[in-house]
């Protein structure tokens, strides 16, 4: 069970991992003309969104997580000021999210979806779903699996040829942990099994030391469920909301590369 107390090292963690710039731009110009009163909640402590909605001043911002030492980890990594009438809801968001019935007008979330069972995913979505005011927006960058999955063969013989450095091990983590052929076949991440096959198995001193390095990024004790194609999670994903604008990752060198979407998912 993933314990996010011991995500110990977020600072290290870069975009797309986190929301990109191009992401948080189209968040502004989506919600600019919105009344600085609208209620808008966020999944999660993601420090970016939270420096957001601060800037652009909305003054009722609801932050949902059920980790309280990681929000205020995170809240370190803000201007003092940022967290200034911010409501964090600690919970469940299955439990939290339930309480709040037709209240904002936007839910916020970046690759929250595999934090939650397949089984659960259903009450999931038609939570968040509820939460929203009538034409309110589900904004939400998901790890879609709808792409050829990169064998571990390949992708350890294009980081054996790269430079070790923070943008390199990030990429790994995500591409290895996240996006290979072990994800499809498993439908789920297991930092742990993961990190333990490439340290007790045949490979590169350099692989290794990659494995060894993206535990900055992604601690063991961690598991994800991805892998299973979106086209068998789409219908529901989409069924709660009338109308879905979806935007793919369209930076050739970003390690998500047509692999995430950013949705605007309107009630
Ligand atoms: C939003 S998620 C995914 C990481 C994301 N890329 C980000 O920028 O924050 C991380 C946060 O979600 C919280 N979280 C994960 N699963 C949760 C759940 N089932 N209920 C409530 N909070 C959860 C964790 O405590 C952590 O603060």
């Amino acid at each position: 069970m993933s314990d996010w107390k011991n995500m110990e090292q977020w600072e290290m963690v870069l975009p797309p991992s986190r929301p990109t710039v191009e992401e948080l731009d189209r968040i502004e110009k989506y919600i600019g003309s919105y009344s600085r009163a609208e209620p808008i909640a966020i999944l999660g402590s993601t420090p970016e969104f939270r420096d957001l909605l601060y800037r652009m001043g909305f003054k009722k911002r609801f932050i949902f997580d059920k980790s309280i030492d990681f929000y205020q980890r995170m809240s370190k990594l803000l201007p003092l000021h940022t967290i200034d009438g911010e409501q964090l809801i600690v919970g469940e968001w299955l439990d939290t999210l339930q309480k709040f019935k037709g209240e904002f007008r936007v839910i916020l979330s970046d690759l929250t979806m595999g934090n939650i069972s397949y089984s659960d995913r259903y009450a999931f979505y038609q939570a968040i779903a509820n939460a929203l005011v009538f034409e309110g927006t589900f904004i939400d960058k998901a790890l879609v699996f709808d792409f050829e999955v990169p064998t571990i063969d390949e992708l350890f013989r294009k980081y054996e040829q790269l430079p070790i450095n923070l943008r390199t091990i990030n990429d790994f983590s995500s591409e290895v942990l996240f996006c290979s052929e072990l994800v499809y076949e498993k439908k789920r991440v297991d930092s742990t099994e993961l990190y333990c096959l490439i340290d007790n198995g045949e490979f590169s001193d350099k692989i290794k030391y990659f494995s060894k390095v993206a535990r900055m990024i992604t601690p063991e004790g961690f598991t994800w469920d991805y892998g299973i194609p979106w086209s068998e999670l789409s219908n529901v994903y989409s069924s709660f909301y009338s109308e879905q604008v979806s935007y793919p990752n369209e930076d050739s060198k970003s390690a998500y590369f047509g692999r995430t979407k950013q949705f605007f998912n309107i009630k």
